[in-house]
This record gives C-alpha cells, structure tokens and sequence, in this order.
C-alpha cells in the first residue's frame, strides 16, 4: 500500500508573512501523519517559504542564479521543521529535496529519482518532498509546485491513495463543497476555481490543482482534496473516506 499525500503551503505557513510556520497546525499534522506513515510520502508546499522569493526574483520568467539559491533554502527551512516536528512525533522522516533529484522540461517533471523513494517506503522511512526550485532543460530552472510531484510520484510508484490537504473542504462551487470532480462536470465548476490566498501564489491555486488531479485522474488514479486545517481528516483521506472533493475519471 503506497500512500502520496501534500499539505498545502497556507496549512503550515501563513501566507501573508514572510517565512511564518504555523507550528500549532504542524505539530498536529506531525501527530497525525505519523500515526498513519506506513507506506506514505508525504509531500509539502512551500506556502511564505518560497512564493515570496519566487516571486520577488520572476524565478518562472527568468534564470537568477541568487534566486534559485535563496528561494530552495526558504523552503529547506520549512522542510527542516516539518521533518524535526515528524521527528518528535515517532514517524521516521528524511528530507528529500527535488532540487537534487528531479530535472524539468518547460516545466514538467522530465526525470526523478525514484529508486530512493521506494527504499526508503520498504524500510519504514518516510520521505519528505517539498515544492522547490528545479533546474528545467529549456528554462534553465523553474518552480516546481508540490501538486506536479504528487501526480508523478502517483504514477512512477503506482500509488493506492493520493490526497492532498488544504485550507479549504474541497472544490466549492455556489458555496458548497462538490463531492465528486471529473472531466463532465469541470467546465461548469472551472469559473468559480480562484487562485489562493495571500502571497501571489507562483504555482496557481486551485484551478491549477483540479486539472494537475484531472490528469492524473485519466490515468486511472483517483485523488481526494480535503481540508487538513482540521483534525483528524488526515486519517480519513488516507484511508479513502469521501471527505472533501473526489477528482476521478469520467464513468
Ligand atoms: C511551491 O510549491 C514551491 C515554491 C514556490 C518554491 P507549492 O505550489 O506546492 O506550494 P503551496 O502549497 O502552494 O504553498
């Protein structure tokens, strides 16, 4: 069993400050996802991490050597409080960073490393990615986002559940949650689908998500989209309970 779950950059950061770690909403997340960490990979947005550098440099429009530099040590930082907290919890955590291990084109993942992964899962550790800045063979480097690595992580280790947590219930569309997402209904929900919150999101907030989860979805893997600002909800995506939004194949 291989579980793929991303927490949000606005779950564990507030995103209106600079480099702000919400820590009560880490350390419950630690408790949570170390109680449940057998088979997962767990992944984690970058939230006032890393978009503000992003930003602050145009790190999508243009190659800064200063950037890149200043924007992975921002979200290393967030990934070393996530791991230490993982840590303290009882889960086994190692830090994984895609900016040594994975390589864009025009801004997909064209190779990752997954040998290590699989290691680390079949012996009991949990690997901890993060949205980070990635070298790309046509843009010199680009932003990867947290959402693009859990799609590929889905495929490349055939991953039985995939979910990923937000500040929000799911998708909401005329101010309810919708329950299901599938190609039929996109295009009527896709004009209420915002950006996020706060900071100038770099990766492009929900809309951007729902067709990343599409797309993995036409490749026969389901994914659920749930609030993990809550408690316990955690527990209940990973093991599959309809508790947020269900983006799957059209039937
Ligand atoms: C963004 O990752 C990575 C950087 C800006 C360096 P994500 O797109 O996964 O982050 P969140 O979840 O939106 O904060």
């Amino acid at each position: 069993m291989v579980g793929i779950l991303k927490i949000g950059g606005s779950v564990l950061t507030d995103k209106t400050k600079l480099e702000s770690p919400r820590m009560e909403a880490i350390e419950r997340i630690a408790a949570e996802v170390a109680s449940c960490s057998s088979g997962l990979v767990l992944v984690h947005g970058a939230g006032s991490f890393g978009h503000i550098h992003a930003d602050k440099y145009d790190l999508r429009e243009r190659f800064d050597p200063e950037g890149i530099l200043e924007t992975h040590r921002s979200v290393v930082r967030l990934n070393e409080i996530v791991v230490e907290a993982l840590g303290q919890a009882g889960a086994h955590p190692v830090p994984v960073h895609p900016l040594s291990c994975a390589l864009l084109q025009d801004g997909r993942i064209r190779d990752m490393n997954i040998g290590p992964l699989t290691e680390m899962i079949e012996r009991g550790l949990l690997p901890v990615l993060h949205g980070d800045v990635v070298m790309d063979r046509a843009r010199g480097a680009d932003i990867l986002s947290g959402d693009q690595i859990i799609t590929h992580l889905a495929r490349s280790l055939g991953a039985d559940v995939v979910a990923l947590g937000t500040r929000e219930d799911g998708v909401i569309y005329g101010g309810e949650v919708v329950s299901r997402v599938t190609r039929e209904n996109y295009h009527r929900i896709e004009p209420e689908l915002g950006g996020s919150r706060g900071v100038d999101d770099v990766t492009g907030g929900m809309r951007k998500k729902v067709m990343e989860l599409l797309d993995l979805a036409d490749d026969g893997i389901p994914s659920l989209i749930f609030n993990a600002g809550k408690k316990g909800m955690i527990e209940k995506a990973l093991e599959g309970e309809l508790v947020g939004t269900l983006v799957e194949g059209s039937s």
